[in-house]
């Protein structure tokens, strides 16, 4: 069931958001989509290195458990804000401005996460790779240009600007 798997993000492209956050002063880093909490881990580890910290959102609460655990073990514990519910609603109840989202859930809500964040701004966004679909929400995740790399990266006017080319 693909719920079980672990689908993490892999070594390179953690390696590169690890990179990516460093290179912002005290970020709030948003993921969405802990599963396991293996980018988490990457996300986590930038935000203690950077005096920033780590909002991670997840559907499954056994899921958010088990990567509260894991963030534990590493020592991480305390950079990361485990929230547990649908991301959607979730970004829409933000309180505070972000500097980095991953977008890492299911491919199908990368647009309404995107409509969820509009117009609050957010700093720079990294989404996964997208594999080619026939439905709708794909076409359109597709056609926001965030695709072609394990990892691409928008500035929140490119990804508003391209949604609204694309829908
Ligand atoms: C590809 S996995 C994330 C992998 C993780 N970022 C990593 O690299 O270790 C996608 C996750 O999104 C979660 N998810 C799916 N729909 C969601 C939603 N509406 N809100 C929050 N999380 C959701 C799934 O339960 C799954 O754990």
């Amino acid at each position: 069931m693909i719920d079980e798997l672990l689908l993490p993000v892999g070594p390179d492209a953690g390696r590169l958001i690890n990179i990516l956050v460093k290179s912002k002063k005290v970020p709030t880093i948003l993921e969405l989509g802990t599963s396991y909490g293996y980018s988490g881990i990457w996300l986590a580890e930038a935000a203690r290195a950077t005096g920033g910290r780590l909002i991670t959102m997840e559907l499954s609460e056994a899921k958010s458990k088990y990567a509260r655990e894991m963030s534990q073990k590493a020592g991480l514990a305390d950079f990361v804000d485990f929230r547990v519910g649908d991301a959607v609603k979730l970004i829409g109840e933000l309180s505070v401005p972000i500097d980095f989202v991953l977008v890492d859930l299911w491919k199908d809500l990368y647009v309404p996460c995107l409509e969820a964040f509009y117009p609050k701004p957010f700093g720079l966004s990294a989404a996964k790779r997208i594999a080619t679909g026939s439905n709708n929400s794909h076409a359109s995740v597709m056609r926001t240009g965030m695709i072609g790399t394990t990892t691409s990266l928008m500035s929140p006017r490119a990804a508003r600007t391209s949604f609204n080319r694309a829908s």
